[in-house]
């Protein structure tokens, strides 16, 4: 399975931190944030990682990660001219994939869940991860019934059916290159991954697995600072 780290955007609610440089080369305690997602495919044992950024900062990705040598990883690296959405992971990074399956991760996404088992028993379709939260309105939603059985998913609602967040790690087929075409922008002019989603579910190839631990979008003040606070405590903690 081939690995994406989609690290472009425009980070508009870490401005002023992001007016010359991007978020995920914002530190996070000790590390560049990115190093994070990396991390997790990498031990998920994905070797073969497209890193997608932003025009502006290319380069600077490009001389922080290398090769990816020292991660044990072989990266590539693409450009997203413009912010168009989550989906255009997947047409952007259409030749890297080529035949094979993709699992996508957010570079402002942070876990410490190992998705090593999950992600070997990826079979076909599509494979997303769900945690409890208290502001589920953020994020996508999924709604499951009493078998656990996903009975929607919609993108910041406003009145959340429940408090399960669709984290930002998502497992597809081959065919999610071309479904993330078939995509129509949204009113705020994104292809939503939320809206991909949905078409697997209505294929009823999506499945959904819960996921506990830290899981952090680092996207915004609180977030950044209250990961930053989270790895500086795991740091202290191995130490001792
Ligand atoms: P978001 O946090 O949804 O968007 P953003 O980073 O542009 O931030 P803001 O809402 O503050 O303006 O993006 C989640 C991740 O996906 C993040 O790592 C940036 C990346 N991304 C892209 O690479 N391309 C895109 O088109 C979008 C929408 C996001």
């Amino acid at each position: 399975m081939k690995g994406i780290v989609l690290a472009g955007g425009k980070a508009t609610r870490l401005r002023p931190l992001t007016k010359v440089t991007s978020k995920q080369l914002l530190p996070v305690y000790n590390k560049p944030m990115i190093f994070y997602p990396l991390e997790t495919l990498v031990k998920a044992g994905i070797e073969e990682i497209l890193i997608i950024v932003a025009p502006e900062h290319a380069g600077h990705f490009m001389h922080l990660l290398g090769s990816g040598k020292d991660f044990g990883a072989k990266f590539s690296y693409a450009i997203q001219e413009e912010p168009r959405g989550l989906a255009d992971a997947f047409i952007v990074g259409e030749d890297f994939i080529g035949e094979e399956s993709v699992a996508m991760i957010l570079g402002d996404n942070i876990f410490d869940h190992d998705f090593t088992k999950q992600i070997k028993s990826f079979e076909k379709g599509g494979m997303v991860f769900a945690k409890e939260v208290e502001d589920p309105e953020r994020f996508g939603v999924v709604d499951f019934d009493d078998k656990m059985s996903v009975l929607s998913i919609e993108e910041k609602p406003t009145k959340p059916k429940s408090n399960y967040a669709v984290v930002g790690l998502y497992v597809y087929d081959n065919q999610v290159i071309q479904l993330a075409k078939n995509l129509k922008p949204s009113a705020r002019g994104e292809i939503e991954i939320t809206d991909l989603n949905n078409v697997f579910l209505q294929m009823k190839e999506l499945k959904v697995n819960i996921i506990e631990g830290v899981w952090e979008d680092a996207g915004t003040f609180e977030g950044l600072l209250s990961i930053s606070n989270i790895m500086a405590e795991k740091a202290k903690q191995t130490v001792s």
